[in-house]
């Protein structure tokens, strides 16, 4: 392996997140509001597009420099053409220690097999609520719940388990329903995380007050099913754990608003058009794709990288937790360009 990176904060570069759309189905109004997301909205064309080609040689390259997680993300990913094929071929790369991938899930019942035969490790579904209506609402397009559910049932036969699902707790829309959500997956060995509404992007007009706090999310479920909090399963987990005392599995909280965790953050992200950004909150990034189409050896790449890397300052949940009245205006990428 190259010299591992650390960053102004001494954390390394250990997670890389890949996002091979900027496209999705669902027009959830936390992310792409339909009013600006519509008929007319231009997405990127193929050509500024990583090709899986060049995706593949970046992939390899963080990996040298002390990556061992990739998560593939989007937009949704499973509206990238040929999935499967980008996943098998970074299933391959030696040293790549998990491989997973965050969707809707709405296109999951008829890729779930493909997934897990190319060489998916592990794979996260996004479900905010089990109600219809609120569902319908969060998804910005009418869709119902059950074809989501149905690709959690088809991942769970091809072969994924645990699978975690991650649920957006937004104030006044779902959060009536988190317990509803909970009791569904009790006792099925799936990891439900629900997750503080942050204010990522700078379309979805977020308040502090439509943040419901992990603490009270975590009593009102504590009141019908009761927990007890666990360990971590590694230094910077994102999810706080706690498990039922009656045996029936765990959940995670993913804290963002009320308990950020930059100073563990080693996550770096790749987007749809090839910029490395340091942080989801980022407002710039720099053009590896730029770099490798005009010609870059690999050297010159790695030096790109560790360069962005050991210049890293990033720690933006935790400065907006201390100055939460002054976030609005601070200049942020969207999210649906760099993943979740
Ligand atoms: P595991 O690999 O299963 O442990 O997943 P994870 O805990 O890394 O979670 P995942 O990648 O599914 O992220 C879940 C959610 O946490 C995301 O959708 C975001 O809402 C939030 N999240 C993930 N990474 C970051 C981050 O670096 N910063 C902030 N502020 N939020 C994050
Ligand atoms: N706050 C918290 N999580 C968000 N996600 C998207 N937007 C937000 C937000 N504003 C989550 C999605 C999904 C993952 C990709 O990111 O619900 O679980
Ligand atoms: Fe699509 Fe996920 Fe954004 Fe919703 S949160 S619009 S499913 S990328
Ligand atoms: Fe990492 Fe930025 Fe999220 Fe903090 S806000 S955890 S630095 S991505």
């Amino acid at each position: 392996m190259s010299h591992t990176p650390t960053d102004t904060l001494h954390r390394p570069l250990k997670d890389l997140r890949i996002s091979v759309t900027d496209r999705c189905n669902f027009r959830c109004p936390y992310c792409m509001p339909a009013e600006i997301f519509g008929e007319k909205y231009v997405f990127l064309p193929k050509t500024e597009i990583l090709t899986f080609e060049e995706i593949v040689r970046l992939a390899r390259l963080f990996v040298r420099l002390g990556a061992e997680k990739i998560r593939v993300t989007g937009g949704e990913p499973l509206l990238r053409r040929e999935l499967e094929t980008l996943i098998a071929r970074l299933a391959r790369i030696e040293g790549v220690k998990d491989l997973t991938l965050t969707t809707n899930g709405y296109l999951l019942p008829r890729n779930a097999r493909a997934l897990k035969e190319a060489g998916l490790h592990r794979i996260t579904v996004s479900v905010d609520t089990l109600d219809e209506e609120a569902f319908k609402q969060m998804n910005g397009r009418g869709y119902g719940v059950d074809r989501v559910l149905e690709g959690i049932r088809k991942a769970e036969e091809a072969g994924f388990h645990p699978i975690k699902i991650n649920a957006v707790v937004k104030k006044g829309i779902n959060d009536h329903t988190l317990v509803d959500l909970a009791g569904y997956f009790h006792g099925t060995g799936h990891i439900l995380r629900f997750i503080e509404y942050m204010d990522v992007g700078t379309r979805n007009a977020w308040e502090l007050d439509h943040v419901v706090p992990a603490a009270e999310i975590v009593q009102r479920i504590h009141a019908v099913l009761p927990l007890e909090p666990i360990q971590p399963n590694y230094t910077g987990e994102v999810a706080r754990r706690y498990r039922y005392l009656d045996g029936g599995g765990e959940i995670g909280i993913i804290a963002s608003v009320t308990r950020p965790f930059c100073r563990d953050c080693t996550r770096a992200r790749l987007s749809t058009d090839g910029k490395l950004y340091t942080c989801l909150f980022a407002c710039q990034g720099t053009s590896l794709r730029d770099a490798m189409r005009a010609g870059a050896d690999d050297a010159e790449l790695l030096d790109l990288i560790r360069s962005v890397w050991t210049r890293r300052e990033d720690r933006y949940s935790e400065l907006r937790t201390a100055h939460t009245e002054r976030a609005g205006r601070l200049p942020k990428i969207e999210m649906y360009q760099i993943g979740g």
